[in-house]
């Protein structure tokens, strides 16, 4: 049997081009063997425009359009002069793909798509960590009066499952701490200056390669990997932390000379995430570490991510993928999509 799922993205910036290119590619694949027939009915982008057809519109239109013209603007009757929110009224999407850009201080205006959209009966798919980080018991909880889910894999690690495998198969092992490279933006960074780089150059590469986030100082003063510590304490270990409980520093103080010192003496600056339940409560913090080269996360590079769980009952189990870009991101939104589909049926 196959189930359609209508989606409705808001944002299509690189995250949403890359959802179009996997379902342009992979949508008899995914409809054959797993049942599930996506179609995007509308996108609604603050900048390139917005455009809506209950049908399906062509994933592989959409990237060509934005090629050529760099928007989705001329595309005649299918254009509409939708907001989001109308967008989520009008749309008849089943989930709402909520792309639009970070904001880590208010979580807007993402939250009030994901809220509005729940209690209008969609499900979510977002790879925004706004409205997790902030108010994620909140959106729980809207969500399951409204009998919805939440699905939210690409707001750690991009579409490598370091919270659906988490939360299925570690949990009941007993997590008692999580560390990471949890940011691609600034491990890319550092492996380019390791390299001989310079730091404005590097940055610019990761912008490039749709790794950094809209503002890239989330990135580079550690606060994107603040967000995912927060999601992954309250997530995985029951905590209830905010952004202001995460011991934060990033790498924007590091020096040319910082790397070319730490390379001189076999080791690597990495920016490190933690969060680790103690006898008193609980640590978490982000802060460059300089790592030996024998230190398991010492070798990993570019926009590679890995977190290390430590459990009661398996030891350390270490999870190495991608943390960001353009597919890697948008198969996030596939997986919350099966996700979905395995929890309904
Ligand atoms: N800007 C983020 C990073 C994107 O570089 O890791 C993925 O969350």
């Amino acid at each position: 049997m196959i189930t359609q799922y209508k989606l409705a993205l808001i944002g299509f910036g690189n995250v949403g081009q890359g959802l179009a290119k996997i379902l342009s590619d992979k949508y008899s694949f995914l409809k054959d063997k797993f049942g599930v027939d996506i179609r995007i009915v509308a996108v609604c982008d603050l900048y390139k425009g917005s455009l809506a057809d209950p049908k399906g519109l062509d994933p592989a239109m959409l990237l060509n359009h934005i090629e050529l013209h760099g928007d989705l603007k001329s595309f005649g009757e299918i254009n509409t002069d939708w907001d989001a929110k109308e967008t989520i009224t009008k749309s008849g999407a089943d989930i709402l793909v909520e792309l639009a850009y970070t904001d880590l201080k208010t979580g807007e205006p993402a939250l009030s798509h994901v809220k509005q959209a729940m209690n209008n009966g969609m499900h979510i798919s977002m790879t925004n960590k706004g409205p997790v980080a902030l108010h994620f018991p909140e959106l729980k909880r809207i969500a399951t009066k409204n009998k919805v889910q939440m699905g939210i894999e690409g707001t750690v690690m991009s579409g490598t499952p370091s919270l659906n495998l988490a939360c299925e198969m570690l949990l009941p092992a007993g997590i008692t701490k999580i560390q990471g490279i949890l940011n691609g933006t600034t491990n890319y960074i550092l492996g380019e200056m390791e390299a001989g780089a310079d730091y404005e150059d590097a940055l610019k590469q990761a912008q490039e390669l749709g790794y950094a986030e809209a503002n890239p100082a989330g990135d580079v003063e550690g606060n994107d990997a603040a967000a995912k510590v927060v999601i992954l304490g309250n997530l995985l270990m029951d905590l209830s932390l905010s952004l202001s409980d995460v011991d934060c520093m990033g790498i924007n103080k590091l020096t040319a000379d910082d790397i070319k010192q730490a390379t001189a003496h076999n080791k690597h600056w990495k920016l490190i995430g933690t969060v680790e339940i103690t006898q008193t409560g609980y640590l978490a913090s982000v802060k460059p570490e300089m790592l030996t080269n024998e230190h398991p996360l010492a070798a990993i590079s570019g926009a590679t991510n890995a977190i290390t769980y430590s459990t009661e009952l398996m030891g350390d189990i270490t999870l190495i993928g991608p943390g960001a870009g353009r597919l890697e991101t948008g198969y996030a939104i596939i997986e919350d999509i099966l996700t979905i589909h395995k929890n309904s049926h």
